[in-house]
């Protein structure tokens, strides 16, 4: 009888400790599913994965009206039908042209997109159905929309979702702020969870668990990156979060590694969870940390979004306040000077050498550094941003002077913007001006022996790998950090990319191709010729890695370069927790077991999600 007691008392207090925020004790129980079997919960252990098709809407799959409208009631109202943003300037029911008006001259300049149920910040993954720029001729359909968006503001209804989707074999989404650059939160007659209200905030100067203690913050999974510098300043700290303003912080960005002006100081955005609160795929709310639910706090720091189960909450670490300060060093040739003049040229990429070899002493001092290398067929351009934290002005000017001095040395004209604070790091522009493009590219994370010695044959075999690709018509954009395990700290032991403890640098390539209506040949011949400029960069880089939030959708052998040698364990732990494949998004864990089979051939989202071999059923109506 007293060990019952116990134990209940103890199960009572550990939920409650485990519970960060009150919405998050609003849960899911019998008495709310009462005869409504769609939204009970699932068993692991005798789980099977969903095969044949996700029920589609028009199917005889898919739930009746009245399913749906039970849902919606138990759910509170919550079910909103997922019409695209930019139907409102289209012929149709939803024509409206005050609301088309702010969408094409206001939507920039306040949160609409960011405020919007189903709208992405990548177009082409969606299938390009419905432009937020209409064009005459062009129609707006759903695509690869999804269906119906779960406005969450509970964990209960986080759970009525998780349960009803897999109950029903229905397509699941999760959206927080739609920028995944890849289709991953998004989807055809999909099931969507959007997770951008859940903005609770709390700071607690005392945090412990397991062999932490000391400053920390609970943080709902809906604060945008730009929304927490107010909470850093009220708390006189710093935690991670993206550069990006309106990149979820505690979405996406954390759960898939997440880089920042501090990685070379902290550690990445996955280094930084204490303790994460999930809804997994059986529909049961838990906490994952470094006592408990291990394997899932283990894949949740850098495994993935969208894959192991629904975050609602997490606790992170914070740091002392920290400032970062930037300096801008740019220089071109081509424009005032003629890029036909061969010594020019030289001198561009001579800069070019010279700022690689600059970067292992930006990375020594914990900074980072970005940069675009554009190529018009006139003009080459260099600009760089070098920030470090927690220094002087008086410092980063010194910091800077001898690069800027070699590159005058080299005979370049140099724009030098004295230190100042850095424009990714501060309250910024409030969370507007983000605006959904179509761009595709390439990324690579370079290992530090690739730079280490200038000069040497692999420096020079990287710098021309990555010459070429710039030749090619590219835009460059590379991020030194060094997010080593060191910086990075307890936990540890998380799934953040091993690539990531070995770089310097994080680039990208850029394709600005546009997207929007190539025939299918096209859309697939573009990538291709960005495939080969990015195969050189493979070719110097052999069993590095790319970034999973920042990549190609058709990088050759994903698996390894996404998550090096974590993906076994990580596949195991999907297949144990999510044994129904319920969450699926593109290229994360486990999606090789499903296919979206579009009409066209093209890798978007605007088709049936199928499991691997079932793809004749996509057809079948
Ligand atoms: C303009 C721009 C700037 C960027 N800047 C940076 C940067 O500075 N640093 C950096 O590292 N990355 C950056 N990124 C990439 C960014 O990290 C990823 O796009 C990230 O996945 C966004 O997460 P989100 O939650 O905001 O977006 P979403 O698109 O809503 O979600 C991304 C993925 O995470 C899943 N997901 C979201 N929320 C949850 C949740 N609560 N539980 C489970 N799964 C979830 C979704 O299903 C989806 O698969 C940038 C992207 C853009 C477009
Ligand atoms: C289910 O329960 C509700 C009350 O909670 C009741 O109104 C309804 O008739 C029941 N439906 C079925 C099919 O039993
Ligand atoms: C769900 O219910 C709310 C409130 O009754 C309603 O406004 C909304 O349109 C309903 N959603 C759907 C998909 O019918
Ligand atoms: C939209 O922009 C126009 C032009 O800049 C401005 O006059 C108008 O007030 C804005 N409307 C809203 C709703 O912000
Ligand atoms: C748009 O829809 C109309 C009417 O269904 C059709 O005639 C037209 O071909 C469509 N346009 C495009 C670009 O698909
Ligand atoms: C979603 O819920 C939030 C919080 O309750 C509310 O402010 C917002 O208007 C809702 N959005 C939509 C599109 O229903
Ligand atoms: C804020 O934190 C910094 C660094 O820890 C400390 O030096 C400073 O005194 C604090 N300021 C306030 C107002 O508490
Ligand atoms: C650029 O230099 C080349 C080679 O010297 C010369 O032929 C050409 O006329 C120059 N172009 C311009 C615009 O000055
Ligand atoms: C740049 O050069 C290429 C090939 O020489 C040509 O096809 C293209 O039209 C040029 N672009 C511009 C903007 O001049
Ligand atoms: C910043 O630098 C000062 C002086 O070097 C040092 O005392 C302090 O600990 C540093 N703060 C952080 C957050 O690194
Ligand atoms: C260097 O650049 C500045 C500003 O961009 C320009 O005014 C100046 O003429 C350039 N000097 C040379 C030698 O090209
Ligand atoms: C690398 O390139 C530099 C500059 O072009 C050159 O001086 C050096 O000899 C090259 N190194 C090797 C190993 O070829």
């Amino acid at each position: 009888m007293r060990t019952i007691l116990v134990s209940t008392l103890f199960a009572v207090f550990a939920s409650v400790k485990g519970t960060n925020f009150a919405y998050e004790d609003e849960v899911l129980t019998d008495a709310d599913i009462g005869n409504f079997s769609a939204i009970a919960f699932g068993d692991v252990a005798t789980a099977a994965p969903l095969e044949g098709c996700r029920a589609s809407p028009g199917t005889a799959e898919w739930p009746l009206a009245r399913e749906w409208a039970q849902l919606n009631s138990s759910l509170g109202g919550a079910l909103i039908p997922a019409v695209p943003p930019a139907s409102v300037c289209y012929d149709g029911p939803s024509k409206d042209q005050a609301a088309c008006n702010i969408l094409l001259f206001n939507a920039t300049f306040n949160n609409y997109y960011i405020n919007n149920p189903v709208n992405v910040f990548s177009e082409w993954p969606e299938g390009d159905t419905c432009h937020l720029r209409p064009a005459s001729g062009e129609n707006c359909t759903q695509g690869g929309f999804p269906t119906y968006v779960v406005n969450a503001t509970s964990v209960k209804q986080i759970q009525m979702a998780v349960n009803f989707a897999r109950n029903k074999n229905l397509r699941l989404v999760i959206k927080n702020t739609g920028h995944d650059l890849i289709g991953r939160s998004t989807g055809a007659g999909g099931l969507s969870i959007w997770t951008h209200w859940l903005k609770d905030f709390e700071f607690v100067p005392e945090y412990e668990v397991g062999e932490y203690s000391g400053a920390a913050a609970r943080v709902g999974s809906g604060i945008e990156s730009w929304e927490m510098f107010a909470h850093m300043t009220a708390n006189n700290m710093t935690a991670l979060v993206a550069g990006g303003y309106t990149v979820g912080a505690y979405g996406g960005w954390i759960q898939g590694g997440g880089h920042s002006a501090l990685a070379s100081k902290y550690g990445l955005g996955a280094d930084q969870a204490l303790s994460i609160q999930v809804v997994t795929a059986d529909g049961r709310f838990v906490t994952a940390d470094p006592t408990q639910n291990t394997d899932l706090f283990y894949a949740l720091r850098g495994g993935g979004g969208g894959t192991y189960g629904v975050v609602t909450s997490l606790v992170i670490k914070t740091h002392p306040a920290t400032t970062v300060l930037s300096s801008t060093i740019a220089y071109s040739v081509g424009g005032g000077f003629n890029v036909s003049v061969p010594g020019d040229l030289d001198k561009f990429w001579t800069g070019f050498d010279i700022y690689h070899a600059f970067g292992n002493k930006v990375v020594e001092q914990q900074g980072t550094a970005c940069y675009v290398s554009r190529l018009t067929n006139t003009t080459y351009s260099f600009t760089t941003d070098i920030e470090l934290p927690n220094v002087t002005e008086d410092f980063l000017a010194e910091f800077v002077r001898p690069f800027v001095e070699d590159l005058e040395a080299a005979g370049l004209n140099v724009t030098y913007d004295p230190p100042s604070p850095a424009g990714n790091w501060g309250a910024g522009a409030a969370g507007r001006g983000d605006t959904p493009g179509s761009t595709r590219f390439g990324s690579r994370l370079f290992p530090r022996e690739n730079f280490a010695d200038p000069g040497s044959e692999l420096f020079n075999a990287t710098q021309l790998a990555i010459r070429r690709s710039i030749e090619a018509g590219y835009t460059f954009h590379g991020i030194h950090m060094v997010p080593t395990e060191e910086v990075a700290g307890y936990p540890g032991n998380n799934a953040a990319n091993p690539a990531f403890r070995e770089t310097i640098m994080h680039a990208d390539l850029f394709d600005f191709t546009v997207q929007r209506g190539l025939t299918p040949m096209a859309f697939t011949l573009a990538h291709d010729k960005l495939a080969a400029a990015m195969d050189g960069w493979r070719a110097v880089s052999p069993g590095a890695g790319a970034y999973f939030n920042e990549a190609d959708l058709e990088e050759p052998n994903w698996q390894q370069a996404f998550f090096g040698t974590n993906y076994e364990r990580l596949l195991d732990i999907k297949q144990e927790r999510d044994p129904w494949g319920l969450f699926y998004a593109p290229v994360t864990v486990g999606s090789e077991e499903y296919t979206v089979v579009t009409e066209d051939g093209l890798p978007t989202q605007n088709g049936r999600l199928c499991r691997v071999g079932a793809e004749g059923q996509a057809k079948r109506r």
